[in-house]
């Protein structure tokens, strides 16, 4: 009774971690691919995933069978014991060769495909460098720089060029394509075509040392109109500050070291070292993908941010906590 209880138990969490894998709860399944990038790799995977498990039920079917069938009987005495057989060894030989030569052919033809450059002309270019540890994107053809979120159309091509600004990362939004590395010193690529609107969870899916499980972003993949706009938005620049605590903010930022790590557009703030901030305050998050974008969190980045991510490079500026809630309201209104 007990063995059938903890069978029971076992079987269960088995049902709940594979359930883990997949649902709309989680938001980093590959499970659920939404572009034709996503559904290659899926076609592919169930593909060798059933040539498996025809695999595991005749091995399994075949080995129970037997244990139970010669299962030891004191009626029967000692089985007869067999050497060798020519027919068995031919065929257990042939069928694993036929089996993975008929996984061969589609995985050779999908890694052809899509390491192929994009035959579509009327791709959008984006650039992607990794940096320790976050994103930066960069649309040549639209003049847009931004950090740890991008935005892209969808039903159009996206093709991706990845490199890296230090060490070894690698580009994986598990529901929309990858993953692919970028390396100092080359430039990979990557291209997908978005079939569904969502915001898309992407992880850096190469250790990159101390901060690489808090290398996250976000691909917010928009209906047409929503990317045109929020083009517009971004080849504006930035919200001059209104109110006093704005103000007062961007008078934080540019007399502190922000200002050599940072850009915003049109200021005096012109680093490139750290994420370009220039629309800041229109990002879904802050720290490349591991807070919601709120004042409370911002600050809390701004506060204390190794303990908000340990390792990170951005230096720790002092200031009050009345100068933070400032520097907070100015980022934020960076719209
Ligand atoms: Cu970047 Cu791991």
């Amino acid at each position: 009774m007990k063995q059938r209880i903890a069978l029971a138990a076992a079987l269960l969490l088995a049902l709940v971690v594979v359930q883990g894998c997949g649902g709309d709860g989680y938001p980093q399944s590959a499970l659920h691919p939404t572009s034709d990038f996503g559904h290659r790799l899926d076609g592919l995977f169930k593909q060798i995933l059933w040539w498996a498990v025809v695999v595991f039920v005749i091995v399994v079917g075949v080995l129970l069978y037997t244990v139970f069938r010669w299962r030891e009987r004191p009626e029967r005495g000692r089985p007869r014991e067999i050497h060798g057989h020519v027919l068995l060894e031919i065929g257990w030989t042939l069928a694993p060769a036929l089996i993975l030569v008929a996984i061969a052919i589609p995985t050779i033809r999908t890694i052809f495909l899509i390491d192929n450059p994009t035959a579509d002309e009327n791709a959008l270019t984006v650039e992607v460098i990794g940096h320790q540890w976050w994103w930066e994107f960069r649309y040549p053809e639209l003049g847009i720089v931004t950090a740890n979120e991008a935005h892209i159309p969808v039903g159009r091509t996206v093709d991706l060029r990845l490199r890296s600004a230090d060490v070894m990362h690698s580009f994986w939004i598990p529901k929309l394509g990858g993953k692919r590395d970028l390396l100092p010193g080359r430039e990979n690529q990557l291209w997908f075509r978005p079939d569904s609107v969502g915001v898309f969870w992407g992880q850096c899916a190469e250790y990159c040392g101390t901060a690489h499980a808090l290398m996250g972003m976000r691909v917010v993949v928009d209906d047409p109109g929503g990317f045109d706009a929020w083009v517009a938005a971004n080849q504006a620049g930035p919200a001059t500050p209104t109110e006093a605590q704005t103000r007062a903010g961007q008078a934080v930022f540019m007399g502190t070291a922000c200002v050599s790590c940072h850009r915003i557009r049109g200021t005096a703030a012109n680093g490139n070292f750290g994420p370009d901030l220039t629309h800041f305050g229109s990002r879904l998050t802050v720290g490349a993908g591991i807070l919601e974008n709120t004042p409370e969190n911002l600050a809390e980045w701004i506060g204390n941010t190794q303990h908000v991510k340990p390792g990170n490079l951005m230096p720790q500026v002092r200031l009050t906590e009345q100068q933070v809630a400032q520097l907070a309201a100015y980022l934020l209104s960076l719209r």
